[in-house]
């Protein structure tokens, strides 16, 4: 896709951080974008921003872990502006501890909304994405983590490393359909993701609160609009990956020299 003029966009999670860039990124370009959020108040206040500035968007309430509305949120994007270009599976959530301590709610939270959240998606919009026949680009917010395991991460690092292989596969699948891939995967950005449980449904909350602390990450904090920019290039210039910080170059260096050593290592 080399325009957003026109286009439509749908961002999940878009109201707040990362998703909330993106969606008045592509706003500023041209595209009419649908705001999907679980927390119905913030995507609404991110629509109306970007329409309080000439451009065109919805807002509509969505819990990413449930197909249902994610099948009622492509209804309403296609009821709205018609088609679907660029679909940013972006919501995403997370949980601080040792692997040993998680609940079953804890995956079942975080993996509702990081990973079936992308395939719902992927359920609710593709079929319609090729059968319109325009050239189309499908955003899955992964994240380091799921090219890198970080400690006290593994309920997360397990939903991530998931998306990144969602998404490589994806974008050879989609090739025929003129429909690009990129996976997104930032180290720290200055957003609300430590406060993640703010919008942990009630069912899915442990009796118990956690003990643990959000775990320090390395390297520089982003904020979201760089982000942001770096993932409408990657759309443009339909790249797979978007590593935003060049610190992730050497554990991602280090990782793959442990996994070339298991190699030799098996023949020894
Ligand atoms: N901030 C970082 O450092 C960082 C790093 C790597 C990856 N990420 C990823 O970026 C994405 C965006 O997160 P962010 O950092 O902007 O955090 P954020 O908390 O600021 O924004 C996440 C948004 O997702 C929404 N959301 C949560 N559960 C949802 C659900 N079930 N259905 C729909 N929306 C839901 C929240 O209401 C919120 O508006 C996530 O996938 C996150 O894992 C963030």
């Amino acid at each position: 896709m080399d325009s957003f003029d026109g286009r439509v966009a749908v961002v999940t999670g878009g109201g707040s951080g990362i998703g909330r860039a993106l969606v008045e990124a592509m706003a500023r370009q041209g595209a009419k974008v649908v705001v999907a959020d679980i927390d119905e108040r913030a995507a609404n206040e991110v629509a109306a921003g970007v329409t309080a500035g000439g451009g065109r968007a919805v807002g509509v309430a969505t819990d990413v872990s449930d197909l249902k509305q994610v099948e009622a949120l492509a209804e309403r994007a296609y009821a709205a502006f018609g088609a679907v270009h660029v679909l940013c599976n972006n919501a995403g959530v997370s949980v601080w501890g040792g692997l040993e301590a998680m609940t079953h709610r804890d995956w079942q939270w975080v993996l509702g909304v990081n990973l079936w959240g992308v395939i719902h998606g992927l359920e609710a919009f593709l079929p319609r994405m090729i059968a319109g026949r325009e050239p189309g680009h499908i955003v899955n917010t992964a994240s380091m983590a799921g090219l890198i395991a970080t400690q006290g991460l593994g309920v997360y690092n397990t939903s991530k490393y998931a998306v990144v292989g969602l998404s490589e596969t994806l974008a050879k699948d989609l090739r025929p359909y003129n429909i690009g891939v990129t996976v997104l995967c930032p180290m720290g950005v200055a957003t609300r993701i430590r406060q993640s449980a703010r919008n942990r449904p009630e069912h899915l909350k442990n009796d118990r609160e956690p003990v643990s602390e959000p775990v320090q990450l390395i390297g520089r904090t982003l904020v979201p609009d760089a982000v942001a920019g770096m993932v409408l290039a990657a759309i443009r210039a339909n790249r797979l990956y978007v590593i935003t910080h060049e610190e992730g170059l050497e554990p991602l260096r280090r990782r793959f020299e442990r996994l070339e050593r298991a190699v030799s290592d098996a023949r020894s």
